[in-house]
């Protein structure tokens, strides 16, 4: 019997479009909260911070997609582009904070970025994501065709370490938080090395 199959079937009444409305908020929220002046006595690294864990949270869910239709049936590809797409916007904006209310003399940006090695990481991150931001959309789709595309794609691999990595640095001495989301990442790469055939619930094979 296939398990997933309610879950499915309500999926499927549910639009993807609505996720980026919705997505909106907690940026709204963060910064509301700032000009409020409810974020504590340094209201930019708040703003930084929330911004860079709402950017991480996105992608790790994004990562979590292929996994759950590969081992759970559950079927949430069509959302994969709003979440990855709302990532990299999350990203974005934590490192536009980053540059104009934190560093904000331009001199000191690539300095920044040479000297801090967290920086130079979460920048590495950064830009990886850029070609993936901007092949996000049905003609870049039928323009690369399917094969590069998703070997464009495969650099989520690549970056989505690198941000976990990032904020294992960032934090000082060892903390459990960042060092989880490293471990979420790793895991859920790992689970695309486990072979194909092995599924909780029935449910058709996906690739990727
Ligand atoms: C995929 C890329 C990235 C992700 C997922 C990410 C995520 C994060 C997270 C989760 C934090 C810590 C939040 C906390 O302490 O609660 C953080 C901090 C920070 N990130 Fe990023 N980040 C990324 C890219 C960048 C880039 C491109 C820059 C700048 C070039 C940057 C600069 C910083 C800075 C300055 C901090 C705060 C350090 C401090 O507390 O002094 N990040 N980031």
């Amino acid at each position: 019997m296939d398990l997933a199959a309610p879950i499915n079937s309500a999926l499927k009444r549910v639009p993807a479009w609505p996720l980026y409305p919705l997505g909106a908020v907690p940026v709204v929220w963060i910064l509301w909260q700032g000009l409020e002046g409810k974020l504590g006595v340094d209201p930019t690294k708040a703003i930084e911070h929330q911004l860079g864990l709402w950017g991480l949270w996105l992608l790790i869910a994004g990562l979590a997609i292929t996994p759950l239709q590969r081992f759970a049936g559950i079927r949430l590809l069509k959302f994969r582009r709003a979440i990855g797409l709302l990532a990299f916007f999350y990203i974005l904006a934590h490192l536009l904070v980053w540059l104009v209310l934190d560093v904000q003399i331009p001199s000191l940006i690539w300095a920044d970025i040479v000297k801090r090695p967290y920086i130079t990481i979460g920048m590495a991150a950064f830009l990886l994501m850029v070609p993936l931001a901007l092949t996000s959309n049905n003609w870049s789709l039928r323009k690369l065709g399917a094969a590069r595309w998703r070997r464009l794609h495969k650099l989520t691999y690549v970056l989505a370490p690198l941000a976990a990595i990032h904020f294992v640095m960032v934090v000082k001495g060892w903390q459990l938080e960042p060092i989880y989301y490293l471990a979420c990442v790793v895991g859920l790469l790992a689970l695309r090395l486990v072979p194909k055939r092995l599924r909780i619930f029935a449910a058709p094979p996906v690739r990727s």
